[in-house]
């Protein structure tokens, strides 16, 4: 049973949420809100204690694409805790393709390095017991219907994958919502050699599915984000079975870490042609996210980062 769980990303959107709902379970007895920005984690905090009448929320603060910042906020944990929501992460901010000091792009270092990172110091230093969630997205495998490709990699070696990493695997066409998907990629093929390394914790590979009333989109370019944001999720998408609230979407992870019937290794998202409802295994759409050597050659290039 899964009582202390930490979140990533916590202070808005589907992290913020998904503290809620976890809140309001009984046998959850902590929660730490680690967050990079202590006003707007402290405005949470405060909002969350109202909303669900606990007073079970600690905030951490910690920046993902700052590696040094999340190995003081592990070595600053007082306990171990039994999960952990990698949730932070999104297009990459007004800088996507920015490197950071560690030689990611700035896309990479928040969906993924400093989880890497987060994951690798809490087992080093005995701090976690049971199941890591990774917030993973359909664009992993491709939306068709939204136009996001599925990954196509030529060799998927340790090489090619280190490319996507620092983007230079994107030469001159850096998309932000494309590199995403292939981001999202390879941070569940890592999950998936993470859980044969690992195989005391539960690894889950989870998507919220297209959920409305995040911040998500606000980073796009202009055209991009109006689209998105104010057309696309709450007009058209609904109607498409592409986007749904968001309490539907952080539920999929509420449920998905204490849920015996999800493997560890998968990843658990949408039917092939809609972004809500039911989970599934994503490996029956995309087989190659069942490839080990391609897992672990993910898992080889990003750690070569950490
Ligand atoms: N919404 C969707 O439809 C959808 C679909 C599939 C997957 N996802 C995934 O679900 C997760 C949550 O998405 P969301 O829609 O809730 O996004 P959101 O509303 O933009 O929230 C993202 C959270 O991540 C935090 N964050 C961003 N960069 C960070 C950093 N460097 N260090 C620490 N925290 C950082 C943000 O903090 P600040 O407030 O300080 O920026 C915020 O708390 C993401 O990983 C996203 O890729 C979302």
């Amino acid at each position: 049973m899964n009582k202390v769980i930490m979140i990533t990303g916590a202070n808005t959107g589907i992290g913020k949420d998904t503290a809620r709902q976890l809140a309001l379970k009984s046998e959850t007895t902590k929660i730490y809100l680690a967050c990079r920005n202590k006003a707007k984690a402290e405005i949470a905090k405060k909002d969350l204690e109202k909303i669900t009448g606990r007073k079970i929320f600690e905030i951490i603060i910690l920046d993902v694409s700052d590696t040094d910042s999340v190995r003081k906020a592990v070595r600053n944990l007082k306990e171990p805790i039994d999960a952990i929501i990698l949730n932070a992460g999104g297009v990459g901010g007004k800088t996507p393709r920015a490197l950071t000091k560690d030689g990611v792009t700035t896309i990479t270092a928040i969906n993924l390095l400093g989880h890497v990172v987060l994951v690798n110091e809490l087992l080093d230093a005995n701090k976690l017991r049971n199941t890591v969630l990774f917030a993973s997205s359909e664009a992993a495998r491709g939306i068709k219907k939204t136009g996001m490709k599925r990954p196509d990699l030529k060799t998927s070696s340790i090489e090619e994958f280190r490319n996507v990493f620092n983007g230079q695997y994107f030469g001159s066409d850096f998309d932000a919502l494309q590199v995403y998907g292939v981001i999202k990629y390879g941070g569940t093929l890592w999950m998936s050699s993470m859980a044969r390394k690992y195989p005391h914790i539960k690894f889950l590979s989870i998507s919220p599915g297209g959920t409305r009333g995040t911040e998500g989109f606000d980073s796009l370019p202009f055209l991009q984000k109006i689209m998105f944001k104010y057309i696309g999720m709450p007009i058209f998408m609904p109607l498409m079975g592409l986007s749904h609230s968001l309490p539907k979407g952080a539920k999929r992870f509420v449920d998905g870490i204490n849920n015996p019937n999800l493997e560890s290794g998968g990843f658990y998202a949408s039917k092939e042609n809609v972004l809500t409802g039911p989970i599934i295994d994503q490996s029956v759409i995309f087989q190659d996210l069942k490839n080990e050597q391609y897992q672990d050659n993910a898992y080889e290039a990003i750690q070569s980062f950490a």
